[in-house]
């Protein structure tokens, strides 16, 4: 092929790739170059532009490491990962929603029991989480596996303290019998995404800011059921509405109750303010093979 244009560049790009063996991969392939060169002709990307693109995402690429993921931030700021997400998990009425996974999960995090205090030293207001495990007919799901991971009243996750010997505000642990599972955590803050790279400047200049409402992460797996990624959020809190990575959905914010000094929920005595949070949630059955 040759004398190939800005016109023809694309049905060009489309027949060298005609012999991509993987089906699925043809069809993402093939619409990626077509929305591609759309663009570019569509905003008449200059030369100038493009290269400032590349350097962009070379600063994206060089920033992320094992405990950085700006491909992740990137994704999550342009509303790719919810609108991955949404499309991924339409559930029936009454299943509890799913949201973006964000860059902060850790696999192997430290297992508690119920009753455990998962902040590990964390520091925050203390907060006792309750909760059922159902599936959408109402049954209880005994012995699903959680996962949860919150920052600390600064704002940070664990992974972003180098200097911390053990992992804090995270941990796994299993419903019982009757679906239930509690713990003790610490209260949930709004905080800025890592806005220190590339991504946090591409917000500032979009006009805007990176913070995200006080949530807790939830990942919730059970045999049987379709796993479960979402969060919590807390009601009347700041940025619910402006959420930076379009995570907030109605039915996921949650009331937390705060309590003055005294005997908790849990029958332990609380020297200072805490708050309580119930939440309940409901897993789709998985599809059958
Ligand atoms: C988070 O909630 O942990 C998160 C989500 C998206 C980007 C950054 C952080
Ligand atoms: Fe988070």
């Amino acid at each position: 092929m040759i004398d190939i244009d800005e016109w023809t560049i694309t049905s060009a790009t489309l027949k060298a790739q005609g012999g991509t063996a993987d089906a699925r991969l043809k069809t993402v392939m093939d619409s990626l170059v077509r929305h591609l060169h759309d663009f570019a002709r569509e905003v008449q990307l200059t030369e100038a532009e493009w290269s400032h693109g590349i350097d962009f995402l070379t600063r994206v690429g060089r920033i992320t490491d094992d405990k950085r993921q700006e491909f992740i931030l990137l994704s999550d700021v342009l509303g790719l990962s919810t609108l991955v997400t949404a499309q991924c998990n339409r559930r029936p009425t009454g299943c509890t929603e799913a949201t973006v996974f964000g860059p902060f999960y850790v696999p192997d995090a430290p297992k508690y029991q119920n009753g455990d205090d998962i902040s590990n030293g964390a520091h925050g207001m203390p907060c006792l989480v309750r909760g059922s495990v159902r599936g959408i007919q109402g049954e209880r799901i005994a012995d699903a596996r959680i996962d949860v991971w919150q920052s600390d009243d600064e704002g940070f996750y664990d992974v972003q303290r180098p200097e911390l010997g053990s992992a804090q505000g995270r941990g796994q642990l299993s419903t019982r019998e009757d679906g239930r599972f509690d713990f003790r955590s610490i209260v949930a803050v709004p905080y800025p995404i890592p806005h220190d790279g590339p991504v946090g400047q591409l917000l500032e200049h979009l006009g805007r800011h990176p913070w995200r409402p006080a949530h807790l992460h939830f990942m919730i797996q059970a045999p049987g059921y379709e796993t479960l990624i979402t969060h919590v959020f807390r009601s009347g809190g700041a940025y619910l509405d402006s959420d930076a990575v379009f995570g907030v959905r109605s039915s996921l914010i949650a009331d937390w109750k705060r309590h003055e000094p005294g005997v908790a929920p849990d029958g332990t005595r609380m020297d200072e303010p805490f708050y309580t949070l119930d939440h309940d949630f409901v897993l789709n059955k998985a599809p059958r093979d």
